[in-house]
């Protein structure tokens, strides 16, 4: 696939994985994008999954017209991207590797490769000249590694991003973009809130034309639309108006709670509402329904003098990620002595910009009355 007359994509597609860094499911497939840059120099961006070398290098082959690629371009060095890098160096024995100083150590630690002779270090706002194309280079520590370097190709304004605006699925998974894209960005970049600010901030000052990330696909139109769904990402802001209610259940009764609360609050007309059932959901579908809206309820059972262990994980997945800026209810069951509600704050204590619901629902083994009362009061409340 060609980005510009000289910028072509070499990258493969990966349709044979199960778990994306060892935990999320990419029903999809995986992409692993490379870029060949041609001019009188050409450089080769990032690497791929070292399964797929022999079918990288044979695109670099294709690409470069039976040139040899002067620079390796290492922006990120996570194994999905650089466990081809000595494959390379072996083919093409002149090729320099241009990466940040915290690559290098990277390299050495993850395949005992130096090429001492063979290293250009770059530094952010540092340029390279191909030729016709310059590039210039934009650190992006933690976004979401700290060697990260992005690149800018000033002639054809294009912005080489790593990780950023990368999503789940191979590059012609024929999906909604948003949808992988948030699982994404949530499941492994969303701790990384401020990083991206930073990045978004240095972006701005540039033209963009097209965005090649190292997942999913080029970006080149309505580019205004990624960007501004980045910047709602990375200030934990509401990307859509509705709730979002995740709940375990033992036996059936908070569950059967959890969706009384739904039913309520669609017949009073909120505008979107999410019920995730951590036990047999995607956990990382859940991570993104609850970043994505501003209203959060839990609801779990009171379990071994603690809560029930789908929401215990799911609890450490959102406070490990910085949530914040969030109304969160919450929903108990005990049947002897309910406590959720209180282990449950105890474990959001120290998240920024928290309002809990005044309205609290608590119930005694199954629902009753009283409890259904309180499922209407907070229905109320979460529709104001
Ligand atoms: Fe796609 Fe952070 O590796």
């Amino acid at each position: 696939m060609t980005v510009t007359k000289d910028i072509i994509q070499v990258g493969v597609n990966d349709r044979t994985l199960d778990l994306f860094e060892g935990q999320y499911i990419v029903p999809e497939g995986m992409a692993y994008n490379s870029y060949l840059i041609k001019d009188e120099k050409i450089a080769v961006m990032d690497s791929v999954e070292g399964g797929f070398s022999a079918e990288w290098l044979k695109n670099i082959e294709a690409a470069s017209d039976g040139r040899e690629p002067d620079y390796l371009i290492v922006q990120h060095m996570e194994p999905d991207h650089s466990s081809s890098i000595t494959a390379f160096m072996e083919k093409y024995p002149r090729a320099v590797i241009a990466a940040s100083s915290k690559a290098f150590p990277m390299l050495k630690n993850f395949y005992s490769a130096e090429y001492p002779d063979r290293q250009l270090v770059i530094s952010d706002g540092d340029t390279l000249e191909l030729g016709r194309h310059i590039l210039g280079f934009i650190a992006a520590p933690m976004v979401h590694w700290p060697e990260v370097m992005m690149t800018y190709d000033r002639t054809d304004k294009v912005f080489f991003s790593a990780d950023a605006f990368g999503k789940f699925g191979a590059s012609d998974a024929d999906e909604d973009w948003a949808c992988e894209a948030r699982r994404y960005y949530f499941g492994i970049v969303g701790k990384y809130g401020a990083q991206v600010q930073a990045l978004l901030k240095k972006a701005a000052n540039l033209e963009i034309d097209a965005i090649c990330p190292l997942h999913g696909p080029v970006l080149t139109e309505n580019l205004p639309y990624y960007i501004n769904l980045y910047d709602i990402w990375s200030s934990y802001g509401v990307e859509s108006e509705g709730v979002v209610i995740n709940y375990t259940s033992v036996y059936g009764n908070t569950e059967k709670a959890a969706k009384l609360l739904a039913q309520k609050l669609e017949a009073k007309g909120c505008p979107k509402i999410a019920l995730n059932d951590l036990a047999r959901c995607d956990m990382a579908e859940a991570v993104e329904d609850t970043f994505r809206y501003g209203k959060i309820v839990l609801a779990t059972t009171t379990y071994n003098g603690d809560i029930f262990p789908f929401m215990r994980q799911f609890i450490g997945d959102l406070t490990e990620r910085g949530i914040k800026n969030k109304k969160i209810a919450l929903i108990e069951n005990g049947s002897w002595g309910p406590m959720a509600i209180k282990k449950m704050t105890a474990m959001l204590e120290g998240m920024k910009n928290i309002e809990y619901a005044e309205n609290q629902v608590t119930i005694k083994s199954a629902l009753s009355p009283e409890s259904e009362a309180a499922i209407e009061a907070l229905a109320d409340e979460l529709m104001k």
